[in-house]
């Protein structure tokens, strides 16, 4: 089902906005870009668009000088907000339409002749688990009891934090590293494009974005420095601890 007029907590932790009117949502968000994301298509937005681009869960400068605003702008304002209008305008009228999120990305996983929903679904999906990994003045030490997992699993947080910028600085092209619980153990994978963890079985803790659109504005071609200053500096652990609670 489909939750209608409210943030929706699913299974991996997102909270989406689903259902919502444009008045409801737009006093939810009260932010820039989101206003800007539905200027001149109430229509579209109320009627036919059941998958709302979910506010930021800080300001857009909030990240700098990790990510800039000016990324947040292009990064959330232009491609986030692209996957979800191309996401609305690819399942209207068909069966995917009144599909929670999650469903409509394992539905079409696979599928080739379903790839575009994918992966604007799947991509919808990731950015907002993305935004939610990163939070200003993170990284430092997780929790305890994600502490001891991520001990029990790497040897260490600093080994954690080496196979996990590792994983993301050799990501071939666009994709995402991963911190995932897979069955009882803690693991770091990476996935190419618009795949996600979601279509495994795997429950993901936390995200890093390794799309050029991430950090090119900031950092250019240079993706271990951006990587490395996320994990320091960003990480939402607390986010990746209430993850590891539901999974
Ligand atoms: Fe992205």
């Amino acid at each position: 089902m489909v939750a209608k007029g409210g943030c929706m907590s699913t299974e991996h932790g997102l909270s989406i906005i689903t259902g919502v009117t444009r008045r409801e949502f737009l006093a939810v968000a009260g932010g820039v870009a989101i206003t800007a994301a539905f200027a001149g298509s109430p229509h579209v937005a109320r009627a036919a668009a059941p998958h709302l681009l979910p506010p930021l869960p800080y300001a857009d400068n909030a990240l700098d000088p990790v990510i800039s605003a000016n990324t947040i702008s292009f990064h959330y304002g232009k491609h986030h907000k692209g996957y979800v209008d191309n996401l609305n305008k690819l399942i209207a009228g068909t069966e995917f339409a009144d599909m929670p999120l999650e469903k409509i990305v394992s539905a079409t996983a696979g599928k080739p002749d379903k790839g575009a929903i994918f992966n604007n679904a799947a991509q919808t999906w990731n950015h907002t688990f993305y935004w939610q990994s990163l939070k200003p003045k993170g990284g430092g030490e997780p929790p305890a009891a994600l502490k001891q997992k991520i001990e029990a699993a790497f040897g260490s947080l600093e080994a954690f934090k080496k196979e996990l910028a590792n994983a993301a600085v050799t990501q071939f092209a666009s994709g995402w590293a991963w911190l995932v619980k897979d069955g009882d153990k803690l693991k770091v994978m990476k996935t190419g494009n618009a795949d996600t963890p979601i279509t495994q079985s795997l429950k993901p803790l936390l995200t890093i974005d390794v799309w050029e659109h991430a950090y090119y504005l900031d950092y250019q071609n240079r993706r271990a420095d951006y990587v490395n200053a996320v994990i320091e500096k960003l990480l939402n652990w607390e986010f990746a601890a209430e993850n590891l609670v539901k999974a």
